[in-house]
C-alpha cells in the first residue's frame, strides 16, 4: 500500500501554527439545514484532533457548482450552523479563501480555534488547478491536511495543487477511507465479490471492466442487469434497457468467463407493468417469462436468496448500487435483503463489506444495516472513479 503522511507525523503540540484542512461539506439541503451530516461527522476527529494540538484550523470546502462566481445560495456559510452542531463548537466564518481579510482572521483566532473559509469553487483558479491561486491560499498555512476523500477525483488547487505547496497529510477520514478501499480492492482477501447495481450500464461501463479482471464474482443488479439480459437473449419487454449497450455488455461478459469472474444475473424478478409502490399489476416471475408491457423493477425472492448464497461463499465484498427500484415498495425487497445478509456475514466476522455511493448508503440505511457493514464511504463519484480502478489526483498528491 502506497505511504502517506498522517497527523501522527505531525508534532505533537501545533501551537503557533495554521492548518489548512480540505473537508467535504458538499451537504444535501432541505429548508436551510443539512438532511444529512454524515460528512461533518467523518471530518469531526480531524478538526478537533488538529484543535486539541493547539493549531489553529482553517476549513476549506467547495459547496455546489458556482463554476468561478460568487452566489449568495452557495457560500459555505449556510453550513456553518450543522458544522458548528456537529463539532460542538465555535466556528468563525470567513468570507474568503485568501488575502488581507484571510489574514486578518487568523490574526483573531486564538490556538485551538477553527475558522471557515468561504466555497473555493467561487474563484475560477480552483477548478482550473491555477498555481497562483493555489500559491495564495497556500501563504496562510504551515501545513495542508486533505480528509476529502470525496472530492479527491477532482485536481483541483485545494484538492490537488496545495499538496505540492505545502507539507500534505492525511486526514483521520481520508487515512481510514484508504485503508478501507485498500482491503475490499488493493490487496483483499478472496473470494471477493463485487455487486454493481443501478440504472445504466453506461454510467458503470468503466466500473465493470475494471471489477472483472479483479473479483471471483461479480453481481449485476438495477436497471443495468436487463441490458445484461437482453445481451444473454431474455426479452426484458418495457424494462428499462440500453439496447445500444448490447454489445458492450457481451463484451463484458466474455472478458469475465476469461479471466474466471462468475457473473450473476437475476432469474426471477418482480415486475409491473406502472411504476409506482405496491401496483396492481406486480408479479414475481421467471426472467424468461416477461410480458411485452411488463417491467423489471427488482431482483426476485429466489434470485436474493442465490446471491445471499453467493455471499456466504466470499470473504470480501464491495458494493456499489442498488439491486431494484428501491425508493418504491416494495421493489426494495431486493436490495434490503442482500445488504442484510452481508451485514449478518459481516458481524460474524466471516466477510468485510465496503460500500459507497449516494443511493448506496441511501439503500443501506433504509435496510437498517449501515452500521453493521465494515466501511460504507459517502463519496460518489470518487468512490466509482477508485472502483474504475483509477489514481485519484487528491490521492496521489498526498503520496510521501
Ligand atoms: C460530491 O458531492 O460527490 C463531492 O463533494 C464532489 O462534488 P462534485 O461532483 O461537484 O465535484
Amino acid at each position: 500500500m502506497t505511504r502517506f503522511k498522517t497527523l501522527d507525523d505531525l508534532p505533537a503540540n501545533l501551537t503557533g501554527q495554521v492548518a489548512l484542512v480540505r473537508v467535504d461539506l458538499n451537504l444535501p439541503m432541505q429548508e436551510g439545514r443539512a438532511s444529512d451530516v454524515s460528512r461533518v461527522e467523518a471530518v469531526r476527529p480531524t478538526i478537533l484532533e488538529l484543535s486539541e494540538r493547539g493549531a489553529k484550523v482553517l476549513l476549506l470546502a467547495h459547496f455546489g457548482r458556482p463554476k468561478g462566481k460568487r452566489h449568495s445560495t452557495l457560500s459555505t456559510s449556510l453550513v456553518q450552523g450543522d458544522l458548528e452542531r456537529v463539532l460542538q463548537r465555535e466556528v468563525m466564518f470567513i468570507p474568503e479563501v485568501s488575502g488581507p481579510v484571510v489574514a486578518q482572521a487568523i490574526g483573531i483566532l486564538r490556538p485551538g480555534d477553527i475558522g471557515l473559509l468561504d466555497n473555493v469553487r467561487f474563484w475560477p483558479g480552483e477548478e482550473a488547478n491555477d498555481p497562483a491561486f493555489a500559491a495564495a491560499m497556500a501563504e496562510h498555512g504551515d501545513f495542508y491536511v486533505n480528509d476529502a476523500f470525496s472530492a479527491a477525483h477532482r485536481a483541483h488547487a485545494s484538492t490537488e495543487g496545495l499538496a505540492h505547496l505545502l507539507p500534505a497529510y492525511a486526514g483521520r477520514a481520508m487515512e481510514r477511507e484508504l485503508a478501507a478501499l485498500e482491503q475490499a480492492l488493493g490487496s483483499p482477501q478472496p473470494p471477493v465479490v463485487a455487486v454493481v447495481g443501478g440504472a445504466k450500464v453506461s454510467t458503470k461501463l468503466a466500473v465493470l471492466q475494471n471489477l472483472v479482471g479483479k473479483v471471483q464474482h461479480l453481481v449485476i443488479g438495477g436497471g443495468m442487469a436487463n441490458t445484461f439480459l437482453a445481451a444473454r437473449g431474455v426479452n426484458v419487454g418495457a424494462s428499462l434497457c440500453e439496447h445500444e449497450m448490447i454489445e458492450t455488455a457481451n463484451a463484458i461478459l466474455n472478458t469475465a468467463e476469461q479471466a474466471g469472474c462468475t457473473v450473476h444475473l437475476p432469474y426471477d424478478v418482480q415486475v409491473a407493468r406502472e411504476f409506482a409502490a405496491r401496483p396492481e399489476s406486480l408479479r414475481i416471475c421467471n426472467v424468461h417469462e416477461l410480458g411485452a408491457d411488463e417491467m423489471i423493477l427488482d431482483i426476485g425472492p429466489q434470485a436474493a436468496e442465490a446471491l445471499g448464497d453467493v455471499l456466504k461463499t466470499c470473504r470480501t465484498l464491495v458494493w456499489n448500487g442498488p439491486m431494484g427500484a428501491f425508493e418504491l415498495e416494495p421493489f426494495d425487497a431486493g436490495t434490503v435483503a442482500l445488504a442484510r445478509m452481508a451485514a449478518a456475514l459481516t458481524q460474524d466476522g466471516s466477510l468485510i463489506s465496503v460500500a459507497g455511493g449516494g443511493d448506496t448508503v441511501a439503500a443501506l440505511a433504509h435496510a437498517g444495516v449501515a452500521d453493521a457493514f465494515t466501511y460504507v464511504s459517502t463519496a460518489g463519484g470518487a468512490f466509482l472513479e477508485w472502483m474504475e480502478g483509477r489514481r485519484l489526483p487528491g490521492v496521489a498528491a498526498l503520496e510521501a
